[in-house]
């Protein structure tokens, strides 16, 4: 029974009760090592159904063709490559990927300039090898041995942030599906179901740019930022409807409008003109994407319901706008204002609210 203290369960257990149920019904050819057809998992993905009574709810909200060519790639020997934007879903796609294909999505590496070789292959327990030697149970096993070992697929974030020897060890294992560990003369072969899904951000581009060889053995998909404005207030009222009934918030969900005001700025900041496409605007440096755009909201949720009356008003989003617009001091909280007073004080009575809430936090 999944413990209801813990602040983030993983996918398979905050869905299990659809995982449960789509495979009980899955009468499609269920490939070696996986949990359930590649189907299934489309529509564990895609959402949009009921099975066995249990609403599946969508996962990723965007094309679905992109949902299709991941999944088909981990059926192939080339692993996968989610790369997008910050916030476009890549880690999200791949955690929940792994929970219906494998049942495991918690076999993680975390990309980070400190990312050694050891963390890809295995290490080993001091004590225990200084008391025993090498032996097996003084290995420590990396998540990616793991799933080698398993047959499952182990998850590499942020992969582009990693250095090239730590890139090199993966291009080893993926292309000769096997592991040595000459300390032991030992040779652990890769099972059937093993891949990698990895992720990287395209503005991390350049920090440790992957090797043409790396690239190589990954098929690319990339995720783009959400097309047109009703599919971005679509991901994020789902969203921040999902993630606020894990949290104690004592609020009620932002209505319609609030949503559109936000996703509307964000976008608006985004790509540096109104919607309607009349006016330029410069763009701030911070990162305005979908993600920023849910936990502003659950944000504003957290102040309305712990000093509030419960219901978001555009005091709250304000807060929480002015933290998410101006990361540079100096240069956001200029072009802040002059959006403040170009476009938002112009838009009629519907935006008053907001223009003078922001107007007054951001002096
Ligand atoms: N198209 C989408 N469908 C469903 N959820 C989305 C979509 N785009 C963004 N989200 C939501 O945005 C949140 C953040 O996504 P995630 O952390 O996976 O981003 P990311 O692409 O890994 O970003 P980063 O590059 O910063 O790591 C998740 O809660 C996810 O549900
Ligand atoms: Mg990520």
């Amino acid at each position: 029974m999944a413990d209801k203290n813990v602040q983030r369960l993983p996918a398979e257990e905050l869905y299990q009760r659809e995982i449960d149920a789509l495979i009980s019904v899955d009468k499609d050819p269920v490939p070696t090592g996986w949990r359930m057809s590649p189907r299934a998992v489309l529509h564990y993905i895609t959402g949009e159904c009921t099975v066995k009574g249990i609403p599946i709810s969508a996962k990723y909200i965007g094309d679905w063709r992109l949902v299709e060519i991941a999944i088909a790639t981990l059926l192939t020997d080339r692993a996968l490559l989610l790369i997008g934007e910050p916030g476009t879903a890549k880690s999200w796609l791949s955690e929940h990927l792994t929970a219906a294909i494998t049942g495991d999505s918690t076999k993680v590496v975390q990309g980070t300039a400190g990312t050694t070789e050891e963390q890809i292959r295995y290490s080993w327990n001091y004590a225990m090898l200084i008391a025993k030697g090498p032996c097996p149970e003084a290995m420590v096993k990396s998540p990616v041995y793991r799933a080698m070992e398993s047959g499952s697929i182990a998850r590499v974030e942020e992969i582009s942030r990693c250095a090239s020897e730590v890139q090199d060890a993966l291009i080893s294992i993926l292309s000769e599906k096997r592991l040595s560990v000459p300390e032991l003369g030992l040779e652990v072969p890769a099972r059937k179901g093993f891949s990698i899904i990895a992720t990287a951000n395209t503005r991390d581009k350049g920090v440790n740019d992957m090797s043409a060889a790396l690239k190589r053995r990954f098929n690319i998909v990339v995720l783009p930022t959400p097309s047109s404005i009703d599919d971005e207030m679509e991901i994020v009222q789902t969203r921040v409807e999902e993630l606020s009934w894990g949290l104690d918030l004592n609020a009620s969900q932002p209505d319609r409008d609030t949503v559109e005001q936000v996703v509307t700025i964000f976008r608006e900041l985004r790509s540096g003109a109104t919607l309607d496409g009349k006016q330029k605007l410069k763009t701030t440096s911070g990162v305005l994407s979908t993600a920023e755009a849910i936990s502003l909201l659950a944000n504003s949720m957290a102040l309305a319901g712990s000093f509030g009356d419960g219901s978001v008003t555009a005091k709250d989003l304000a807060a929480g706008l002015q933290g998410a617009v101006v990361k540079d001091e100096e240069k956001d909280k200029v072009c802040w204002k002059e959006y403040l007073e170009n476009v938002m004080k112009k838009r009629g009575s519907d935006w008053l609210p907001l223009y003078r809430a922001c107007r007054e936090l951001n002096g």
